[in-house]
């Protein structure tokens, strides 16, 4: 019998590399298992979807509760986890209306509509995005970002939607009065774990209360916890007006979100903006067990771990000032930039059996779940000192 790999190969789109750690036979709390017989400590979470970890038996067993009374009903009937679930994320955060989606790029899509449905009337249609975002691979996200990588040979892309370069001086050449929003990451994920700066925050606020435009906050890979505080525009000043969610969101089931205030909401009226799909009622019930677990315990976690972590980079940094040009990130959000050797760094972590990804082309990022104790933190931090170490003295 062929192997899984070639079995893969012949059956699927060819668009994703996967880890080279064999198939994944299951996954629990930070460890994930492969039919290697091998453990491998999970500093990545699906990617940030993963906040409690793998398969967290309070997330597990409101699934099975939910699937018992029903699982897809559809968005034509009344749903109590959905409500509860937009309440909670209410209550978290200073918005009081939610739509679900299923996806990030599905929220970022939402959101465009959203703002320029909002100015409809006046006739604002322009969004606007910063240089090294990364909002999602359908065509409003696409439209607003400005890598080759993810855009090259998909064009054209949406009139009136634009990229411009990450500075205060290009902000205040590209917005105007026909502006409808500007979108950002307050820290870019994709983009190598790069902060917003205070004075393009400030920037941003004050042309957003000369032009009247909206400002989107994506928190897909930010936001519910994962930086130490619930959404990551909380670090930095920013005042969004729309924030769109997804990853954990679902407690590991795929579910996104847009929040905004009620009177942006309210011009989505019945049937103009929907999804067959968004809001399932088992990624509902997942995300508020999730959610409530969050900011109980793994919120303050997520700060304390990242704190150690970063200190312990920071050394690293101090000692090997050749190798490691940046440490960058809050909470268990983080990235390591090299200065040449990010995939070495990584491929030596496998051999340690830790799972770690690399991103913008010599950033090492780190994405660990929420629940991650300090005896964890420590086997990252050591495993890294010790990639540093053998490639510092080669
Ligand atoms: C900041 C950000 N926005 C949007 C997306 C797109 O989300 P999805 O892959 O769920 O469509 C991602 C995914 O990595 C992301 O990190």
């Amino acid at each position: 019998m062929t192997n899984l790999l070639d079995r893969e190969k012949a059956a699927l789109f060819p668009t994703y590399d996967r880890l080279p750690i064999g198939a994944v036979t299951h996954a629990e709390g930070v460890h994930i298992h492969t039919d290697e017989g091998k453990t491998y400590l999970d500093a990545i979470a699906g990617l940030g979807v993963n906040a409690l970890g793998h398969s967290h038996p309070a997330i597990v067993a409101a699934i099975c509760e939910q699937a018992g009374k029903y699982m897809h009903l559809s968005n034509l009937y009344l749903q109590e986890p959905q409500v509860v679930l937009a309440e909670k994320l209410a209550k978290a955060s200073s918005f009081e209306r939610v739509f679900f989606t299923n996806s990030g790029t599905e929220a970022v899509e939402g959101a465009i509509k959203l703002a320029r449905r909002y100015f409809s009337n006046g006739a604002k249609t322009e969004v606007i995005g910063v240089a090294n975002g990364f909002h999602g691979r359908t065509y409003g996200p696409l439209s607003v970002m400005d890598k080759a990588k993810y855009r090259d040979t998909f064009g054209p892309f949406l009139g009136e939607a634009s990229c411009i370069p990450y500075d205060v001086a290009s902000l205040e050449k590209a917005v105007s009065a026909g502006t409808a929003a500007v979108i950002v990451e307050p820290i870019q994920g994709e983009g190598g774990i790069v902060e917003i700066e205070r004075e393009f925050v400030e920037a941003l606020m004050t042309l957003c209360a000369k032009h009247n435009f909206l400002i989107i906050a994506d928190e897909i890979q930010s936001g519910i916890g994962r930086t130490g505080k619930f959404f990551g525009y909380e670090h930095f000043g920013l005042k969004p007006d729309i924030v769109v969610c997804a990853k954990a969101i679902g407690g590991g089931l795929p579910l996104g979100a847009i929040l905004s205030r009620q009177e942006i909401a309210d011009v989505m009226k019945a049937g103009v903006h929907g999804t067959t799909f968004g809001g399932n009622a088992l990624a509902c019930v997942a995300g508020a067990v999730m959610l409530d677990l969050v900011k109980k315990t793994y919120m303050e976690n997520a700060a304390r771990e990242g704190n150690y972590l970063k200190s312990r980079f920071e050394s690293l940094k101090q000692k090997y000032p050749a190798l490691i040009r940046d440490v960058r990130g809050r909470g268990l959000m983080l990235g390591i930039e090299f200065a040449a050797n990010a995939k070495q760094v990584q491929q030596h972590l496998f051999g340690k059996q830790i799972i770690t990804n690399v991103t913008a082309g010599e950033v090492l990022r780190m994405l660990p779940p929420l629940i991650f104790e300090r005896k964890h933190s420590e086997e990252l931090a050591n495993a890294i000192e010790s990639a540093v170490g053998l490639i510092g003295q080669a």
